[in-house]
């Protein structure tokens, strides 16, 4: 049973009790049947309150039941809330911290509804894909009106309780013990008849076409992919243009059929995605973790900067420390920047900006470093240039503290190598801007200890980032991958493409951003010093020229207004350039290819397929977890698109034998020896199975 009954005086009490959120599964669902009809069979219970154990009322429906037979098993969460709407006892919710989808759409079927405050109360449905599937938008609008109810359904977002209780959504709010509150006011209404009932209410809004038309236009604008938004806005117009059992039913199927789709299969993925994310196997969640109440970075360049301000986000003081002066007052002088130009858009109290900008201090001293708890190392890409900074930082920093490096290529544990405390490092890969980008990945040395490891995991949370645990090769997860994505798009240049065109398709595709304007943006001698880095290392890789040829033209992008476009100064705005084309198509001919015309689904299977298959290699190999990590690390750092799931997930939907067999093909063409399937993806499409 996952939820409990007992009965206090006239007033029997159900409790939820499936944790972590007591998600309303099949079992749970049994349960507040069976609970629902001891009530109504004995005669000493006067009225039944509903709660929930633990951390929330109900955080929903059972996602991980959906798509399976148990999600339809009887009772379905319809026949629940009609078993409690159809109560000849009054039914009160008692509500506290989440209250959300299914539970929300339970506490509406009952006849009362009381709640402390704090509580978060959502339908948030459309953030998976969905909407609402037992009644809630027909029953939510009938309480709190048409408008709120929609922003509410549309956005997702929670409101807290208190905002809503002077909304016919709660009959009274609570102070003090709730489930005191609840039994007090459950027996104050025993004898009340007739019992209401949402359903009942009728929506009051006599020029509701005028305002569903224009959430209609305007939500069609914003959902950009995923049908769900619009669906929402039809379910709910059916609040008032139906009547209340048509209605239901009209929600009903749009559930349904939008449960099926790929859209919100991979909203659900991710979600999953990030939870799993966070977890490592032989690092269990009561691993000792070690304080951190202080930072420190050092370089304070691109990401040094937007890596002091996560910190001082999270309210934690960080000193940056840099060789000269200059060096720091510029780093200083962009955060100040960055933090100003939020305050101007009116996302930033002046409070916060104070606080914030009064955490982050400067220095040139490694001895003013020595007492913090972490240290973050952003310095140039440079093996010598990170011994330097090891050796140093293991000389001063203090016992206990955590030596992080934020190398984007290089290795951890020869990095780890430069102390003589291995166990204390860890690579903290943030991406740029640091500030923004959701992704860490965390990059655990053959050697980094447990307890430093569950730390960063702790402190991913704590900034907010997704954090995604990788083991150490050239690259890690992501880098690793897109070089091999980064290849085909040269490649492709070679053989017919031009730079717009490869962009173009992969956008349409969903990609925030095509790789070459993605290069303009990043700078690409970034690419060309880690090419000439392999050139060397790694003879045996192939690349294409034209990304060399451009950086030797001076063309490194954005910063010289001109890279694989054209820009107009203080413009971002990219156009063809017609002397990167002329350069493009001389070398293929000095290569002596026939330039052929590429069609768009050929540029799309040969970037996201060059992803797919290093990330099989990288699967295989350990350095990720687990597939669904490969996809975070994709939807966070990357720019794949989110409807798509990830790489990883984007492959098993398009079927495993279809991408080897798409390889087979790309590998009768030029750098054929690129499409040899990773041992573990034709493996699984052998044996028709699928990477998640
Ligand atoms: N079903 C199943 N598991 C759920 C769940 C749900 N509805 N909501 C959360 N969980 C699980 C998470 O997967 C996680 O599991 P794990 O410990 O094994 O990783 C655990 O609960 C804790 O989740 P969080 O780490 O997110 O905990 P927080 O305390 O940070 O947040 C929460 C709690 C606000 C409830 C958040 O988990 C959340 O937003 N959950 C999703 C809520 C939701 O979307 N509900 C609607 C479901 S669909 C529905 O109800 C359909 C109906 O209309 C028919
Ligand atoms: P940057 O060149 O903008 O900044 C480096 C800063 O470090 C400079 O201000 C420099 O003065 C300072 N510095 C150099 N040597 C130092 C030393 N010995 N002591 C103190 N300060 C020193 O470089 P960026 O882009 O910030 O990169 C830093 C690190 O972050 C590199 O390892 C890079 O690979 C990694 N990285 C870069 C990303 C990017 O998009 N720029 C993304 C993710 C990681």
């Amino acid at each position: 049973m996952t939820a409990e009954y007992k009965v206090n005086g006239a007033v029997a009490v159900i409790t939820l009790n499936n944790p972590p959120v007591n998600g309303l599964g099949h079992a749970t669902r049994s349960a507040i049947v069976s609970g629902m009809k001891q009530a109504l069979d004995d005669n000493a219970v006067k009225a039944i309150v509903i709660t929930g154990a633990g951390k929330a009322f109900s955080g929903g429906a059972d996602i991980k039941e959906f798509n399976s037979p148990k999600a339809l098993a009887e009772p379905t969460l319809h026949t629940v809330i009609n078993v409690v709407e159809s109560s000849t006892k009054p039914v009160v919710a008692a509500i506290h911290t989440v209250c959300m989808g299914g539970g929300l759409e339970l506490a509406l079927g009952c006849n009362y509804r009381v709640a402390s405050a704090g509580a978060q109360i959502a339908l948030p449905e459309v953030k998976l894909g969905i909407l609402p599937g037992a009644g809630g938008t027909q029953r939510l609008p009938r309480v709190l009106g048409l408008e709120m109810a929609l922003n509410m359904i549309v956005s997702g977002n929670p409101v807290p309780s208190e905002k809503l209780a002077k909304t016919a959504l709660f009959n009274e709010m609570i102070e003090g013990d709730l489930l005191e509150g609840a039994i007090a006011f459950a027996n104050k209404v025993a004898d009340a008849r007739p019992l209401p009932k949402v359903r009942d209410i009728k929506i009051d809004y006599p020029n509701y076409e005028g305002f569903l038309q224009f959430s209609r236009n305007t939500v069609r604008a914003m959902a950009g992919p995923f049908p769900a938004p619009l669906k929402c806005v039809e379910a709910v117009a059916a609040a008032v243009t139906k009547k209340f059992d048509d209605g239901l039913k009209f929600e009903r199927e749009l559930f349904v059929d939008l449960v099926q789709t790929t859209e919100s299969k991979a909203l659900r993925h991710a979600f999953f995605g990030e939870r799993a994310a966070s977890k490592v196997p032989d690092v269990p969640e009561d691993t000792p973790t070690r304080p951190i109440k202080s930072a420190a970075v050092i370089g304070a360049g691109t990401m040094g900067g937007g890596i002091a301000m996560n910190f001082a986000n999270a309210g934690i003081p960080v000193k940056i420390l840099e060789m000269k002066q200059e060096a720091l007052d510029k780093g200083l002088a962009t955060i100040r920047k960055n933090y100003e130009n939020t305050l101007k858009k009116g996302k930033l109290t002046q409070e916060k900006f104070d606080q914030r900008v009064g955490l982050i201090t400067g220095t040139l001293s490694y001895e003013e470093i020595g007492q913090a708890d972490i240290v973050v190392e952003a310095v140039f890409e440079d093996i010598g240039v990170k011994e330097q900074v090891f050796n140093k930082l293991d000389e001063v920093m203090k016992q206990g503290a955590i030596l992080a490096s934020n190398t984007s290529t290089l290795d951890v544990d020869k990095i780890a190598g430069f102390t003589k405390r291995p166990q204390d490092v860890i690579g903290l890969h943030f991406f740029s801007p640091a500030n923004v980008m959701k992704l860490l990945e965390i990059v655990r040395g053959a050697k980094t200890g447990k307890d430093v490891l569950a730390t960063s995991l702790q402190l991913s949370k704590k900034i907010k980032k997704t954090g995604v645990v990788s083991g150490v090769c050239d690259g890690f997860i992501g880098n690793r991958m897109i070089e091999q994505y980064s290849r085909q798009a040269g490649f492709l240049l070679e053989e017919g493409a031009l730079p717009e065109q490869v962009d173009k398709a992969i956008e349409k595709f969903g990609f925030a951003m095509g790789p070459f304007r993605m290069g303009d943006l990043a700078g690409n001698d970034i690419g060309w010093y880690i090419r000439k880095r392999r050139y060397v290392e790694k003879p045996e890789v192939t690349y294409s020229k034209t990304a060399d040829l451009l950086c030797e033209m001076g063309r490194f992008g954005q910063k010289t207004s001109a890279g694989w476009y054209d820009y107009k100064p203080g413009d971002r705005k990219p156009y063809p350039s017609q002397v990167v084309n002329d350069m493009i198509i001389k070398h293929s001919a000095d290569l002596g290819v026939e330039r052929r015309k590429i069609s768009d689904q050929e540029i799309i299977e040969r970037l996201v397929y060059a992803l797919v298959n290093e990330a099989a290699y990288i699967l295989e190999e350990g350095i990720a977890q687990r597939a669904s990590d490969i996809d975070m690390v994709y939807l966070t750092g990357y720019g794949f698109p989110l409807f798509r799931g990830g790489p990883m997930f984007y492959a098993d939907t398009v079927g495993l034998p279809n991408v080897v067999m798409a390889m087979e093909k790309y590998a009768k063409g030029r750098h054929g020896e690129a499409w040899k399937p990773a041992p573990l993806l034709a493996k699984l499409a052998a044996e028709g199975k699928s990477f998640n």
